[in-house]
């Protein structure tokens, strides 16, 4: 089976991922013993996407790709952008992300949000990147237990409950890693298989 590295140690995200990625066996950072802090000092997602990529196949001469993710708020001009994990500040703290943006948004009728995902694929000497959006709107306060993150309080558009209250490959469908995901499979498919 192709192996490929996937340049995180998010659970979730591996979880995700492998189950969109079947035909690939998909290691991890820890699997390949990476347990470098990989600084993501880009103001971009997609500089932030290539650090994580670059680093692995610059230490360890592998192909990889990574992924860089956030949530954009339309009322508060695209934050917390590339700074939604420690949006509450250090250390990354998901509920404490969710009450200051809850409490940023208290009473405004804009609740337009959308999720990113830019994924760097370093293969072959090449680097391409796959990006995936969802656009939906935030609740006003915490719905459901499942996924991590801003979940709870995403409804994507069309969807009367959030990311929380879906399951997995209910989410995959539509969300921003999904569907990027599904970019970086069928290049894979095209190109690398
Ligand atoms: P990352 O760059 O993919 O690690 O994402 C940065 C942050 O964006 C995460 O810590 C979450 O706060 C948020 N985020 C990214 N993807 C998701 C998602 O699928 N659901 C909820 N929050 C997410």
């Amino acid at each position: 089976m192709n192996q490929l590295v996937f340049a995180t140690n998010n659970a979730h995200k591996l979880e995700e991922v492998r189950a969109m990625l079947p035909q690939f066996q998909i290691v991890s950072l820890s699997d390949i013993g990476c347990h470098d802090d990989i600084p993501e000092t880009a103001d971009t997602f997609h500089g932030n996407a290539a650090i994580k990529s670059d680093f692995i196949t610059q230490k360890y001469g592998l192909d990889c790709f990574s992924d860089d993710s956030g949530l954009e708020v339309e009322a508060l001009h695209g934050a917390p952008g590339i700074f939604s994990a420690r949006y509450a500040g250090e250390p990354v703290n998901h509920t404490r992300n969710i009450e200051k943006i809850l409490r940023e948004l208290e009473g405004n009728p804009n609740r337009n949000a959308r999720f990113i995902t830019v994924i760097a694929l370093n293969y072959k000497g090449s680097q391409y990147f796959f990006e995936g959006t969802v656009e939906g709107s935030l609740t006003t306060s915490i719905q459901g237990i499942g996924g991590f993150g801003y979940d709870p309080i995403f409804k994507p558009f069309g969807h009367e409950i959030t990311f929380a209250e879906m399951s997995q490959e209910q989410k995959s469908k539509m969300s921003h890693r999904g569907h990027a995901v599904q970019k970086l499979l069928n290049f894979l498919n095209n190109t690398a298989i």
